[in-house]
């Protein structure tokens, strides 16, 4: 283990614009002892503010089906889960609730699902269309692997940005959480993404069982190798519905880790503190504003559908979070950090 003061020197190169190797961001992934994460989190928020700025941009998330054909072991949505009641959203609600997002002072939709098929190129396509025309919106699509045309299409329609997680960068651990699927296709996606000028976002789950701190290091590399532009890490937390049921939950001062060092890496991308971090630990969540963290996604999801939902339990309070969003009350409480809520669309590379 190397010392403090060569933590320190780690951590300022790294601000300084420098990548750090494998074992100089292990090192900084580490650290537990109050003095040297206060440093971590202090250069990770310096450079929040020089790259991005301090604006909170607002991303409203419309969880529109809750079908998945796939298996993902952590995931209570995965299809084997029969202990979950599915739904889908119909297409003229999931558009007139996209029209409701701006005055909850959203200016991206976010538009989510598990992958389902019924949701195929054309029936996409026109709610795509219909959204951007009634709205202006800049619009996320989060409803995972794909063929390239479906890609190009949706992108055509109006799409601007698509979350594709990568969920972890260890090639043997991704196979055995997703059997009969490969790392490698995933990072396929994301390259055709940014080939058809989307804004491509990923992301990895913290604390999977099996996965190491190195792991942890090469999804750092890994985002910053593919050049993603918006990064999101949650903690691991169990389903009961699901073959990872009895593993321990993520650890949230591992996240709040990551998240700073993912700050200091890749300096200028939009990195939001999760809805999986709120859910273990609501405090940590609103640390992330001051370790590197500028994007909010508040759930838009109408009733009853967010409570079916269910990729992990405990999802509930963000039911109340999204009252607080109408009432201007994440205002107030960005506002009580020197952070004002964000106008425009929050494309990466705003601020330089
Ligand atoms: N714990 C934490 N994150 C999870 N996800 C799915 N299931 C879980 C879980 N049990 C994450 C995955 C997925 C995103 C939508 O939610 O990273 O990409
Ligand atoms: Fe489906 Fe996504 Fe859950 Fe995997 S993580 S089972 S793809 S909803």
């Amino acid at each position: 283990m190397t010392s403090t003061s060569e933590l320190k020197e780690i951590i300022e190169l790294t601000a300084a614009g420098e990548l750090p190797d494998r074992n100089g961001i292990v090192r900084m992934l580490s650290v537990r002892d109050p003095g040297e994460r206060e440093a971590l989190f202090n250069a990770a928020d310096l450079v929040r503010k020089t790259c991005v700025g301090d604006e909170i941009f607002l991303r409203g998330i419309i969880e529109c089906s809750g079908y998945c054909i796939r298996n993902c072991h952590y995931c209570g949505l995965r299809a084997q889960n029969k202990g979950i009641h599915r739904y889908r959203i119909p297409d003229d609600e999931i558009v007139q609730r996209a029209k409701g997002l701006k005055e909850r002072l959203c200016t991206t939709v976010v538009l989510q699902s598990g992958e389902d098929p019924h949701y195929d190129k054309e029936r996409l396509c026109s709610i795509i269309s219909r959204i951007k025309e009634e709205t202006g919106l800049a619009i996320t699509l989060s409803i995972g692997e794909r063929p390239y045309d479906d890609y190009r299409a949706f992108r055509e329609a109006g799409a601007d940005r698509y979350l594709l997680r990568h969920e972890t960068a260890n090639p043997e651990l991704y196979r055995k959480l997703h059997p009969g699927y490969e790392l490698s296709d995933r990072v396929q996606c994301l390259k055709w993404l940014g080939e058809l000028g989307y804004e491509k976002g990923s992301g990895c789950i913290v604390g999977l069982p099996g996965q190491t701190i190195g792991d942890l290091a090469d999804d750092v590399l890994l985002f910053r190798g593919l050049d993603i532009d918006m990064i999101g890490v949650g903690p691991f937390i169990p389903h009961p519905g699901t073959p990872l049921a009895n593993n321990p939950a993520g650890d949230t001062d591992l996240v709040l880790n990551m998240i700073a060092v993912l700050r200091l890496v890749t300096r200028d991308t939009n990195i939001p503190a999760t809805t999986a971090l709120g859910v273990l630990d609501p405090e940590s969540r609103r640390r992330a504003f001051h370790a590197g963290a500028n994007v909010f996604m508040p759930n838009f999801t109408p009733d009853p559908y967010t409570a079916y939902y269910e990729i992990y339990p405990g999802k509930g309070p963000e039911a109340g979070a999204i009252a607080k969003a109408s009432e201007g009350g994440y205002k107030t409480l960005f506002e009580g950090m020197a952070r004002p809520i964000g106008t425009g669309f929050g494309y990466r590379g705003k601020v330089k």
